[in-house]
């Protein structure tokens, strides 16, 4: 890592990763149309010369070409980099309906694929990305840790899986990381999944911290491709309360002098030391931005203002569509 940032280790590992991660997924698919190679190469970059280490991808993310893309940008520095990826959701090309496998077969073939288009040797986390109910979780992680013995990958994850799951995974092969959904806006994890990830020595790596832009005041349906206006918290006057929320809080974080999606990543960060968000961005101001939030230290006074936002008023509108809760808490 080029530059200073606060570095923690992956969960029962000993990969270094940096505290803030970046999320590719938008820089291929959901969020509007593809961004070009120059453009994830001129960010990839940024972030390394940052400090920032931890890029986290998919498979399925743009049905290849966020691994290929990413594969580019780390051309003669793939060492300095910890990157994740996930294999278990199978989509066609283009479409939003998936069916779930974590066959042991399917698991191995789709590492292989992974590592060809990641031109690389190793991934360094590889995450089963949804539960498959007709595999039994054993046998998913079994054929797995055959891998991390191969030296195919470093260390496994699961993601959006149940907390029963999880132990029964981790009993098989630690598990260095559970990937769920946290942020103010989404708060699900705190029920159980982030006390069983201390209790387990697991990192809980958090997507969509800034609730996909609804904590960075996005306005939605300004872009083509975008899956963010199927959502329900995106629609109209869903969207409208949940926009108003976010402005109360915005207040704040310009009373401390850092913006909301600062703020947001900051809150996440501060509800336990284990928490790692990997907030996603095409933009390089604000991946600048959201490595300063590392900066952004919430006394307890303000996390108790923050809580009373929250307490007062109801997010609205479920965080998926029933499409994409397959293979969620299971
Ligand atoms: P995900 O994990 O699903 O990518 P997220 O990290 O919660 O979701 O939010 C990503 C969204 O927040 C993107 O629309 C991103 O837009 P850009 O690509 O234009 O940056 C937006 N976003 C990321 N960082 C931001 C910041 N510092 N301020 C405002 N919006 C930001």
């Amino acid at each position: 890592m080029s530059k200073s940032i606060t570095v923690k280790h992956l969960g029962n590992s000993d990969i270094p990763v940096s505290g803030i991660g970046l999320g590719c997924m938008g820089l291929s698919e959901f969020y509007g149309n593809p961004v070009s190679q120059k453009a994830a190469d001129n960010l990839i970059t940024h972030a390394l010369e940052s400090g920032l280490n931890f890029f986290d991808t998919a498979d399925m993310y743009g049905s290849g070409h966020n691994e290929r893309l990413l594969a580019h940008a780390l051309k003669g520095r793939r060492k300095e980099a910890v990157i994740a990826s996930k294999f278990g959701i199978v989509r066609k090309e283009g479409e939003y309906s998936r069916t779930i496998c974590g066959a042991p077969e399917y698991v191995r073939q789709s590492c292989h694929d992974s590592l060809r288009r990641l031109e690389t040797d190793y991934v360094d986390l590889y995450y089963i990305h949804r539960i498959d109910q007709s595999t039994p979780i054993e046998d998913t992680v079994g054929e797995m840790s055959r891998l991390v013995e191969e030296g195919k990958i470093r260390a496994i994850g699961l993601s959006e899986c149940s907390a029963s799951t999880l132990r029964r995974a981790h009993a098989v092969h630690p598990v260095s990381a559970l990937q769920s959904e946290y942020s103010m806006f989404t708060r699900d994890p705190e029920q159980e999944m982030l006390g069983l990830t201390r209790e387990l020595g697991v990192s809980f790596v958090a997507y969509s911290p800034i609730c996909r832009g609804l904590l960075g005041l996005l306005k939605p349906g300004e872009k083509e491709n975008d899956f963010r206006q199927k959502l329900p918290r995106f629609h109209g006057e869903a969207y409208e309360k949940n926009r108003g929320i976010a402005l109360e809080l915005n207040a704040l974080a310009r009373s401390k002098n850092c913006t909301l999606a600062q703020l947001s990543l900051a809150w996440v960060m501060a509800q336990s030391e284990n928490v790692i968000p990997i907030p996603g961005t095409t933009k390089v101001g604000n991946l600048t931005a959201n490595i300063g939030s590392l900066a952004v230290s919430l006394a307890r006074n303000d996390l108790a203002a923050i809580e009373d936002i929250l307490a007062e008023h109801q997010v609205e509108g479920d965080r998926y569509t029933q499409e994409g809760m397959k293979g969620v808490n299971v």
